[in-house]
């Protein structure tokens, strides 16, 4: 099978392009320039990779100022994008709020394709570019608008209120948005007793057991987050006695029960950045701890982690092309645009109201 750089290019198509427009050697020049980014992740990146990243990071932050380009990424991407091209770092609801910011006219949203769209429907004007396509989400893909449609007919008058991890058409049906970081507060803030909140099951029941709103919801759930047992805590515990054992909201209810705090990926950063306990466990995807790794001390991460194959679809080659081709161009269709828009605004206000 021949593989790909993103959705549609041969990878040693692609590569070969790249060396012919770009000095990808690993010259002094380029070790100078990325000496401090490379001080922050070096107990994270051996440094026998270092002169394979480097050129790569030297080029992308060039051609991204050549290109008025910003680069929106999230917390679970690899080490070298959060430290090494990035713009803006966080959460999901981080992103979307930084987005509604941007000055650049391109965005390149280094995570997975509903941020991306996310980006696209709060600045319809500019040219958000995804490096991979491809990059999707087991939540996203596991409702449609019309299914969301036929929940509304079997729950007359309750509010839809729905997670971003979700495409456009299923947001333009929905009366708001919520992360992971504002679940609660919005399920408070929306109207009525009852509440439909899709498409995960387990954000909605880790959700429920902190409103007294009665909560509707949907079968989907994180292939990453989903696979974490109770068991798998109380082995981790076994195995580090003294650790403090943090995990996303994503995870089953049972999982949230036996850990020693839970929050949006955002959250669980500054909870450890502000605890700063000896030992802790991330119960989530596995470039959290690097990443937060590299900005804390005094803190050993302990692994229990996941990785996420659709965020992994990131990476500097990708973004370098994806820079450099314009490539693969977001699109939203314009006449859901203002109704999933709506929804993610609304999502921000009500965000705003409830700090
Ligand atoms: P956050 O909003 O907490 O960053 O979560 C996004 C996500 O996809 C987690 O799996
Ligand atoms: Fe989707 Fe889970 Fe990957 Fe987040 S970690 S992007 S929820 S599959």
């Amino acid at each position: 099978m021949v593989q790909l750089i993103n959705a549609m290019t041969p990878l040693e198509e692609a590569r070969a392009v790249l060396a012919d427009s770009f000095d990808l050697k690993f010259s002094a020049a380029v070790k100078k320039s990325t000496s401090g980014i490379y001080d922050r992740v070096k107990n994270q990146i051996p440094e026998i990779e270092w002169p394979f990243y480097a050129p790569l990071i030297f080029q992308i932050n060039r051609l991204k100022k050549k290109k008025d380009a910003v680069i929106l990424a999230h917390n679970y991407q690899t080490p070298q994008i959060y430290h090494g091209v990035a713009d803006i770092v966080g959460d999901s609801l981080q992103l979307a709020v930084e987005a509604t910011k941007v000055k650049q006219q391109v965005i390149v949203q280094c995570g997975v394709h509903f941020m991306a769209e996310t980006s696209k429907l709060l600045n319809p004007e500019k040219t958000v570019l995804i490096p991979d396509s491809r990059a999707g989400c087991s939540l996203a893909s596991s409702i449609t608008a019309e299914d969301v449609m036929a929940m509304r007919a079997q729950y007359p008058g309750a509010p839809v209120v729905t997670y971003v991890n979700t495409s456009a058409a299923v947001k333009a049906v929905t009366d708001v948005c919520c992360t992971s970081s504002n679940a609660v507060d919005i399920v408070n803030q929306v109207e009525g007793d009852e509440v439909i909140m899709i498409p995960d099951q387990y954000l909605a029941q880790n959700t429920a057991k902190k409103t007294k709103k009665k909560i509707i919801t949907w079968a989907g759930a994180c292939e990453v987050h989903e696979t974490f047992t109770a068991a798998d805590i109380a082995e981790l515990r076994a195995a580090y006695p003294n650790s403090k054992i943090i995990a996303h909201p994503e995870c089953p209810p049972e999982v949230i029960d036996a850990v020693d705090f839970s929050g949006s990926t955002a959250a669980m950063i500054n909870w450890v950045k502000t605890e700063k306990p000896p030992k802790v466990v991330m119960v989530t995807e596995c470039s959290m701890s690097d990443n937060v790794a590299s900005e804390t001390t005094g803190v050993d991460f302990l692994r229990g982690c996941n990785i996420c194959p659709h965020m992994k679809r990131i990476n500097l080659e990708n973004i370098l092309w994806s820079l450099h081709t314009m490539t693969e161009e977001v699109l939203v269709d314009p006449a859901i645009i203002p109704d999933a828009r709506r929804a993610v605004e609304r999502m921000i206000e009500m965000s705003k109201k409830g700090d």
